[in-house]
């Protein structure tokens, strides 16, 4: 019953929908191409999980406030709108639960690669420790103390996508001692030689955080930056996400995702990574190849489709 109320309430609401819609994509338009865009894609999840109270991330809702595409007419047709829904009847839909509540189902991969870092972030507990943030985008775990346990961050991003994310977190007014922003393409500059100018210190114990991100690297890039954070302090760990090639690039449900990101933000997807048929052989091979040891994954196969995995998400540890 709550589902039909909640389906008819949003039925009547499209308009609202559809004006926070045009609202949301006309900045994003201004800027294809230069700053990330698919980065409003997990910041707006995890916005929403912050106003339904399911995950508490004040920042997110400071930082709403002021990025380019999360303006008023989008947080009041879109987000509180759809918590006002959610509150009236007490139902809160899969897409938009938090801890996820069904592991199979490629709407609820924001808030399962969300809790497994956040799970893995509480558990790390090295002493002098930091964390690296590599393709920060509107990620707010630096900001505040709900994260960061103390930690200095380090928030790696595009040029042009730091400059609107540092504009937005002045405006803001967020707590951002902690953070140090440091600008650099992967594919063309040196990433670790510009963290270690702003005051990165490789020898401490690092958690290196690398979520959303490994789908738009080249191949060779994702090697050398595996490579490279092998060489940090013993005990440093670093999770990372990725795309299965067998799903995304064979299954006409994967093509569509992929086309679909493509076509609303001008973002390609570039890099799937095949997995045998036993996911963690193959893995623990990759990661070894680069003095990593696997610590855990999590394998998301949709439940039409076991065959092939569809979402992967990985932490591993430097080995000593
Ligand atoms: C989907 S967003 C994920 C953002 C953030 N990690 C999160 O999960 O909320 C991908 C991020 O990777 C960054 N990125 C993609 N290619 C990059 C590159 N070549 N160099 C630096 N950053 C890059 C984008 O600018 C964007 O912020």
């Amino acid at each position: 019953m709550r589902t039909v109320v909640f389906t008819v309430l949003c039925v009547l609401c499209i308009p609202f929908f559809l004006l926070g819609l045009f609202a949301f994509m006309l900045p994003l338009m201004f800027s294809r191409g230069v700053v990330s865009g698919t980065t409003y894609e997990p910041f707006n999840s995890r916005y929403q999980y912050e106003l339904l109270g399911l995950r508490a991330d004040p920042a997110a809702r400071l930082l709403a406030r002021s990025l380019p595409a999360t303006n008023l007419i989008v947080r009041v047709c879109v987000f509180h709108l759809l918590t006002l829904l959610c509150r009236i009847t007490g139902l809160i839909p899969p897409a938009l639960s938090y801890p996820p509540s069904d592991l199979g189902d490629l709407k609820s991969m924001v808030a399962m690669r969300t809790h497994f870092i956040d799970k893995k972030l509480q558990a790390f507990s090295a002493e002098n420790g930091q964390i690296l943030i590599l393709g920060a985008g509107w990620d707010t775990r630096g900001y505040g103390n709900t994260f960061r346990k103390g930690m200095p961050v380090y928030e790696v991003d595009t040029p042009a996508t730091q400059t609107v994310k540092k504009r937005a977190v002045n405006s803001s007014g967020l707590e951002q001692d902690a953070v140090t922003f440091v600008p650099c393409d992967f594919e063309t500059e040196q990433w670790l030689e510009k963290l270690i100018a702003a005051g990165f210190e490789p020898d401490r114990p690092t958690f290196v955080i690398w979520e959303g991100v490994t789908m738009y690297l080249s191949e060779r890039t994702i090697h050398d930056t595996l490579q490279q954070i092998s060489q940090f302090a013993t005990g440093s760990q670093i999770v990372f996400d990725f795309l299965p090639e067998g799903w995304w690039r064979d299954e006409k449900a994967g093509r569509a995702a992929t086309s679909s990101i493509r076509i609303t933000y001008g973002e390609k997807f570039n890099f799937f990574l095949r997995l045998g048929a036993d996911a963690e052989a193959t893995l623990t091979e990759l990661l070894s190849s680069h003095d990593l040891n696997l610590i855990s994954s999590c394998i998301q196969r949709l439940p039409n489709n076991q065959a092939k995995p569809f979402y992967g998400i990985v932490l591993a540890e430097n080995q000593a």
